[in-house]
C-alpha cells in the first residue's frame, strides 16, 4: 500500500543540502546587498560570520578562520599548494572526493615521497599506517560512501607533520577534535544548509608558521595564495576575502549559523543528525533486503547515509529507478548516490533534516521497492 504520511519537506539532496527549519528570504539580512566588501560595514558582516562559525564549530582561539573563493574545493586546493612539499605526504582516501586530493597530490603537484592509504568501498583504510612525521590528507567524512572516521584517535598528538582535511561533510555534525587539525577545508552547502559559493579554511598556528618559513617550487594562482612577498595574509582571516564575495551568501550563512546557536549550538546539531542516523539504522535492521554502504557501524556517517541493496549491490538500475519514482511522487528529492561511487541511495541526515521527515520517507522507500522489483 502506497504510505499515506509524506515528510513535510521532500529534500534530501547530500548538496547543497535542505535549509534549515523555518528558513526563508524574508529573513536574510538585506542592507549588505549592493554595498562593497571593503566597506566597514561589509567587512563587519564577513567578521561576524567568522565569529558565529569560530562560536559554533567551537574552533580554538588561536586558530584563524578565513573565506576563500571557490567553495571547500577552493579552501582545499588553497591549502594543499600552499602547505605541501616539504615533508613526505600521507594520503588517506575513501571515497570519490578523497581520491580527488589524491589526484592533486600526485599528478599535478607530481609529489614524490606520496604513501596512499586506500581501501575498497565500505571500509575504511588502515589509519594505523599513518606516521606522524609525514603531513596527512585525508576527508573525514567520505558523502560518496557514507564512511567516516570516527574520531581523531589515530591522529597523535604531537605530529611533526601537518594535517590537512577536508571536513566538509562532517563539520556541524560532529565534534571535532581541533588541537589535531592544521588546515581544515569546508564550505556552507553541507551540514548547516547555507549556500554554495565560498570556501572557509581554518588554520592552526603550525600551518601559518609552515606558510612563513616554506615557499613551494610551483606557481600559485592568486585566487590560492596565503602569503604575499613572504608574508602571511593574515588580513584574508580577518574578513578581508582574496576577491568579492556574495553578500547574499554571506547573509545566508549567517542566519543558519545563528540558528544553530539557537538551538543550542554544536551538541543540538549533533544530537538532531544521531537522531536521523538511528532512524534509518532502525529501519534498516527490520530490512532484509537494504544495508549501509559502510560495513562496520562505527564508521557510518550520520549526514551522508548511503545505503545498498543486496540483491543487486553492483547494479545500478534499482537505486535510480527508487530515487527516479519518489521524485516523481514529490517525497524525496536527489536521493540517488554519487554516480562516480558504487550503486545506492544516498540520504542526506544533516542536523537541518527533521527526524520526522526521515521517518516519513523510509516506508516510501519500502513500497517503491515492492512496486519495482
Ligand atoms: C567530501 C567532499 N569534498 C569536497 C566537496 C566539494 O565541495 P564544494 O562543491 O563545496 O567545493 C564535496 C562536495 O560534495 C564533498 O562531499
Amino acid at each position: 500500500m502506497q504510505p499515506i504520511l509524506r515528510p513535510q519537506n521532500p529534500h534530501f539532496s547530500s548538496g547543497p543540502t535542505k535549509k534549515r527549519p523555518g528558513w526563508s528570504l524574508q529573513h536574510l539580512n538585506t542592507a549588505s546587498l549592493g554595498r562593497s566588501h571593503r566597506s566597514s560595514y561589509g567587512v563587519g558582516r564577513i567578521r561576524h560570520l567568522i565569529a558565529l562559525t569560530r562560536d559554533l564549530l567551537e574552533i580554538p582561539d588561536d586558530y584563524y578562520v578565513g573565506i576563500i573563493p571557490g567553495s571547500c574545493t577552493g579552501a582545499m586546493e588553497a591549502a594543499l599548494w600552499s602547505l605541501l612539499g616539504p615533508l613526505p605526504v600521507d594520503l588517506v582516501a575513501f571515497d570519490v572526493f578523497g581520491h580527488l586530493w589524491v589526484h592533486d597530490v600526485l599528478r599535478e603537484l607530481q609529489l614524490q615521497d606520496i604513501h596512499l592509504i586506500d581501501t575498497i568501498p565500505g571500509f575504511l583504510p588502515d589509519l594505523s599506517l599513518v606516521k606522524p612525521t609525514h603531513d596527512l590528507v585525508f576527508t573525514w567524512n567520505g558523502t560518496t560512501t557514507g564512511i567516516t572516521v570516527p574520531n581523531g584517535n589515530w591522529i597523535n598528538s604531537n605530529r611533526k607533520g601537518l594535517v590537512i582535511c577536508d571536513a566538509i561533510s562532517a563539520l556541524f555534525a560532529t565534534s571535532f577534535p581541533w588541537h589535531k587539525m592544521d588546515a581544515v577545508a569546508f564550505s556552507w552547502q553541507k551540514a548547516i544548509g547555507g549556500e554554495a559559493a565560498h570556501g572557509m579554511l581554518v588554520l592552526s598556528p603550525r600551518a601559518v608558521e609552515r606558510l612563513k618559513t616554506y615557499t613551494p617550487p610551483w606557481p600559485l594562482p592568486r585566487l590560492f595564495r596565503l602569503t604575499h612577498e613572504g608574508q602571511f595574509s593574515k588580513e584574508i582571516f580577518e574578513g578581508m576575502t582574496i576577491n568579492t564575495p556574495s553578500f547574499l551568501c554571506i547573509e545566508d550563512c549567517i542566519d543558519a549559523l545563528s540558528w544553530g546557536i539557537s538551538i543550542g549550538g554544536l551538541p543540538a546539531l549533533i544530537a538532531r543528525s544521531k537522531a536521523n542516523l538511528s532512524v534509518v539504522e532502525e529501519w534498516v535492521d527490520d530490512t532484509p533486503w537494504i544495508e549501509f554502504l559502510a560495513h562496520d557501524a562505527y564508521s557510518r556517517s550520520s549526514t551522508s547515509i548511503c545505503l545498498r541493496f543486496t540483491e543487486a549491490p553492483k547494479d545500478w538500475e534499482l537505486p535510480m529507478a527508487i530515487a527516479k519514482l519518489l521524485e516523481e511522487e514529490g517525497v524525496a528529492f536527489d536521493i540517488l548516490g554519487h554516480t562516480r561511487s558504487v550503486p545506492h541511495l544516498r540520504l542526506w541526515g544533516g542536523p537541518t533534516i527533521e527526524t520526522s521527515d526521515l521517518k516519513a520517507l523510509l516506508p516510501w522507500i519500502t513500497w517503491a521497492h515492492k512496486k519495482i522489483t
